[in-house]
């Protein structure tokens, strides 16, 4: 059966070293195999699953822009980036795409410059704190409201 969605999944810097990096606070599994689970289990329901990481903002920022009508749903967890970028934040308001924010940590409850995102008030959600399970409430909800042609 053809997929019936598209879903845009972003990682930003330092998490193509998901799995060596600081263990304690984001886990033992690689990008690769996060990614691969996520696959799977979007393709149970005929969502494909288009990926990118990059650690340069411009790259990001080019995925953004080049999902525009081809993308339904984004999630995306920025990383540093989150903190920092108004540009990505314009990315995200300029192609008017749903997308849900995601991060492994509970960025509340670190340093205080965590504490700022520039893009939760203009996502469709927030997910932090789950650790690696944090991309899979993302990835079921969005799957969620696909179906349900909601937000
Ligand atoms: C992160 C939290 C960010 O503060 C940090 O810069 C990251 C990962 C997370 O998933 O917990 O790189 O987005």
């Amino acid at each position: 059966m053809q997929n019936k969605f598209t879903i845009l999944l972003i990682n930003g810097p330092n998490l193509n070293l998901l799995g060596s990096r600081e263990k304690k606070i984001y886990g033992n599994i690689s990008l690769s195999d996060l990614i691969k689970n996520l696959k799977i289990y979007a393709k149970k329901y005929h969502i494909k699953i288009n990926h990118v990481q990059s650690n340069a903002e411009h790259i990001l920022i080019d995925a953004i822009h080049n999902a525009k009508k081809i993308i339904d749903y984004i999630i995306i967890n920025a990383a540093a980036f989150t903190h920092t970028s108004i540009a990505l934040r314009d990315a995200l308001l300029a192609i008017q795409i749903p997308f849900i924010e995601v991060h492994i940590s509970n960025i509340y409850a670190r340093e205080n410059f965590r504490s700022h995102s520039w893009i939760s008030d203009i996502s469709n959600g927030v997910i932090c704190g789950l650790g690696i399970d944090s991309y899979k409430w993302a990835l079921k909800t969005a799957i969620k409201r696909l179906y349900k042609k909601i937000n």
